[in-house]
């Protein structure tokens, strides 16, 4: 048997220039250098470097499987190396997700976030790898939905006799650590109840139903919940496998001719709309957003992404006129909300505000809060 191929995404915000919007060069360079050495030791076949927002991407593709350690050591150490290069330049956020000093095996619950997918390699597998800055996994929910269950996006659940029986989505409780496996279309609408609340459930994979061919996976850690106090939304990445018998690029990227609202942007507490863009705009600005998701395509071939000697072939897919009106609603949804200042549904309910600054704004005024009498009641009632 041929042996499997490991599409890894790992990602990490290790400081950023100017606030928190971009990598700057020299931590681009460090995560090139550094997945470049590995490729010359054999650990790594291919690796591609990126960035979206302030969060450095290494996508890399080998043949070490899913949590490898010696994997996620190579990303563990780029981000550190990249952090301290932050530090020296006096970067802002230097090291923002390195939650912990000591490695132990897996990047996993230490800050980063991880998206991997083990396969064995069609005769030709297009991929599609997913990343966003300001806001949270949650925010792949929406699009998962529609590409992989929604018949109003994917042409093929309707028309391709292979893509009939359906697809099956892992969702995860992130706040009470269990999960649970939907197929649709039969359990469509259980799958809406959940996943329609995506600071909470959360897809992290999806199967084919008739033969259980892996074809989506998403980052699904929350730093907010890892930290016990808030220190940044977990910046998500998805890698999602396309065509023959599997949703066709075009439906995988048909969500997001559209904007949507997620949670996340300034200081991770409020809604904003999802704006799709090309790698040469991807920084976060306008209130520190809005949100903004890149898209990569490229295929895997026997261990490695197809390349033009040496360079890997990668198409920057939102980079594309045919998105230029969901950044254009992204922008009017955004002065909309933004015209709201802090007033829900602008900012986050109180309930996602509380990992953040309500219990401190309670604390100082309890001494202040004083219990509403009945006789205090009624006047103010009977005003009315
Ligand atoms: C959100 C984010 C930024 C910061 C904001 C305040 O994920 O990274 O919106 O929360 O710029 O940052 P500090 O507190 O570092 O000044
Ligand atoms: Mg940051
Ligand atoms: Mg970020």
């Amino acid at each position: 048997m041929a042996s499997k191929t490991t599409i890894s995404v790992i990602k990490c915000d290790v400081g950023s220039l100017a606030g928190h919007h971009t990598v700057p060069s020299p931590l681009l360079k460090i995560g090139e250098k550094r997945l470049r050495e590995a490729q010359k030791k054999g650990l790594v076949n291919s690796h591609y470097v990126f960035h979206a927002g302030d969060d450095l991407e290494l996508l890399m593709v080998h043949n070490q499987g899913e949590d490898n350690p010696e994997i996620h050591k190579l990303a563990w150490n780029t981000f550190e190396e990249s952090a301290k290069k932050a530090s020296v330049l006096k970067l802002y956020g230097a090291g923002q997700d390195i939650l912990k000093t000591a490695f132990s095996g897996n990047v996993r619950g230490m800050g980063p976030g991880v998206a991997e997918m083990e396969i064995e390699e069609r005769k030709s597998d297009p991929i599609v790898v997913f990343a966003a800055d300001k806001t949270e996994p949650g925010a792949f929910n929406y699009p998962l939905f529609r590409i992989f269950a929604d018949p109003t996006n994917t042409a093929g659940l309707v028309i391709d006799p292979d893509l009939a029986e359906g697809f099956k989505f892992e969702v995860l409780d992130v706040i009470e650590n269990k999960k649970v496996v939907l197929k649709c279309p039969e359990e469509m609408y259980e799958l809406i109840a959940l996943i329609g609340t995506p600071s909470r459930y959360v897809v992290s994979h999806v199967w084919r139903a008739r033969d259980d061919l892996v074809c989506a996976a998403t980052s699904t850690t929350r730093l907010s919940l890892i930290a016990g106090k808030y220190v940044g939304k977990d910046d998500p990445v998805s890698i999602v496998r396309a065509q023959h018998g599997l949703p066709a690029l075009g439906e995988i990227l048909a969500p997001f001719m559209h904007s949507y609202l997620v949670e996340g942007w300034m200081r991770g507490s409020h809604w904003g709309p999802l704006m799709p863009v090309g790698l040469k705009d991807s920084k976060c600005t306008a209130f520190d957003g809005p949100p903004r998701i890149v898209a990569l395509g490229f295929q895997v071939a026997n261990g490695k992404i197809s390349s033009d000697g040496g360079t890997p072939l990668i198409s920057d897919l939102f980079d594309d006129p045919a998105f230029d009106l969901a950044r254009r609603e992204a922008l009017e949804m955004a002065v909309t909300l933004r015209r709201m200042g802090e007033f829900e549904p602008a900012r986050l309910s109180a309930e996602s505000m509380e990992y953040t600054t309500l219990p401190k704004i309670l604390e100082k005024l309890k001494d202040r809060f004083e219990p509403i009498s009945i006789a205090t009641k009624i006047p103010l009632l009977s005003t009315h």
